[in-house]
């Protein structure tokens, strides 16, 4: 098909945007990434949705945009990919670890407010899984902080279109952010976003994505441009922001499958014998990035490892999320009295495993998940 360069031909995927987008020929940030930041701020009930080229720029221009210094304290969960905590060290802040709770593996509120010190500045959930962390009680707790109210924010990479209390992702915290890499609920290939309904701050975030520039290319009349600030390159591009329309008009799909499939496999595996099912909320309805299952060791004569290789040899694709973050070596090293004090999270790390769940997925290729487990674990059944 050929495209006219320059015509007045809309996109179907722009047409309800205000923002022009047409048939153009910007491959970095153009007409789409505006466009597509409008739609996914639409979707979520933010204000403002910030588009960066991964999820983990984007926590990291999260960060700064609280103004963070050396000495200051960010407080998140161990139970996490490390970028979660890496981006405090970004901004020369220290992550600050707070256990998970054992049944929804969610950072456990009363935790947090016990990890609380006069240097705290910031409250990081992550959305696990794709369940919304308490963010009521994130907040009571992030209210009585020593200083007076601090942030809470969240790491939403998992549950974009998740909801908790009737409220969607993007509207439960001060900010919000999303990594749209290939195995989250939506995708532009690489890419992010910071959700946030605070006109000044997402201002900031566009500058920070942008080398600290003040004014955006397609806005400059001549040469001349002002860099007020430090900034980075984490642009999105107008191609994989047109992938990211395209995929948005497909999220209630997409979200659709994922709870139908989960819905299975909790009625399959409920009361299985050898294992524990992630607790959900009853306010919450989950986006279902990740099914998580518990195994209970107690009950079987192998260790997670010997269960996830006789899986694997049953050629079932199943994953461990997540290494706590304070287990890795670097954080061992960082912090090396760190180890045994995140109990709930070290014990659930040792029997968590993630089974394949993904939009497309078959019945029958999740029947075939729960036979495998069925079968490797009666194999391991300890007697
Ligand atoms: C909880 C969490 N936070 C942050 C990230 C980083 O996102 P990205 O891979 O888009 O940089 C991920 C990605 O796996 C994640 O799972």
């Amino acid at each position: 098909m050929t495209l006219p360069p320059d015509s007045s031909v809309r996109e179907p995927a722009c047409a309800a945007t205000a923002t022009p987008c047409r048939w153009s020929d910007w491959l970095t940030t153009g007409p789409r990434v505006p466009a597509f930041e409008e739609a996914l701020a639409a979707s979520t009930g933010a204000r403002h949705a910030v588009a960066f080229s991964s999820g983990t720029a984007a926590l990291h221009g999260a960060m700064a945009s609280l103004g963070l210094a050396p000495g200051d304290e960010v407080l998140t969960t161990p139970l996490t990919f490390a970028a979660t905590a890496n981006a405090a060290l970004y901004v020369g802040a220290e992550p600050r670890f707070a256990d998970v709770d054992p049944a929804t593996l969610l950072v456990d509120p009363a935790a947090v407010g016990a990890a609380l010190t006069a240097r705290t500045r910031a409250i990081l959930a992550v959305d696990y899984a794709g369940q919304p962390a308490d963010y009521e009680a994130l907040r009571a707790v992030a209210d009585g902080a020593s200083g007076g109210p601090i942030p809470v924010l969240a790491d939403a990479a998992h549950s974009l279109g998740a909801t908790r209390g009737g409220r969607a992702v993007g509207t439960l915290a001060d900010l919000t952010v999303l990594s749209l890499h290939p195995a989250k609920i939506l995708t532009t290939g690489e890419g992010g976003a910071v959700l946030t309904d605070d006109a000044g701050r997402a201002a900031f975030l566009r500058r920070f994505r942008n080398h600290g520039i003040a004014t955006e290319l397609a806005a400059r009349r001549d040469w001349t441009y002002a860099m007020v600030e430090l900034g980075y390159n984490y642009r999105l591009t107008d191609v994989m922001a047109a992938l990211g329309t395209s995929q948005l008009a497909r999220l209630e799909a997409f979200l659709a499958a994922r709870r139908r499939l989960a819905a299975r496999y909790r009625e399959a595996l409920a009361g299985h014998w050898a294992l524990d099912l992630q607790a959900v909320d009853p306010a919450a309805a989950p986006a279902w990035h990740l099914f998580v299952v518990l195994l209970r060791l107690d009950r079987l004569r192998a260790d997670r490892a010997a269960i996830y290789h006789a899986l694997r040899a049953e050629g079932i694709g199943v994953n461990v999320h997540y290494i706590p973050v304070h287990l890795h070596p670097y954080y061992r090293d960082r912090y090396p009295a760190l180890e045994g004090r995140l109990p709930v999270a070290e014990a659930a790390y040792e029997r968590l495993l993630t089974l394949p769940l993904y939009a497309a997925m078959t019945d029958r290729d999740l029947d075939d998940v729960v036979a495998a487990l069925a079968k490797v674990t009666t194999a391991y059944r300890a007697s």
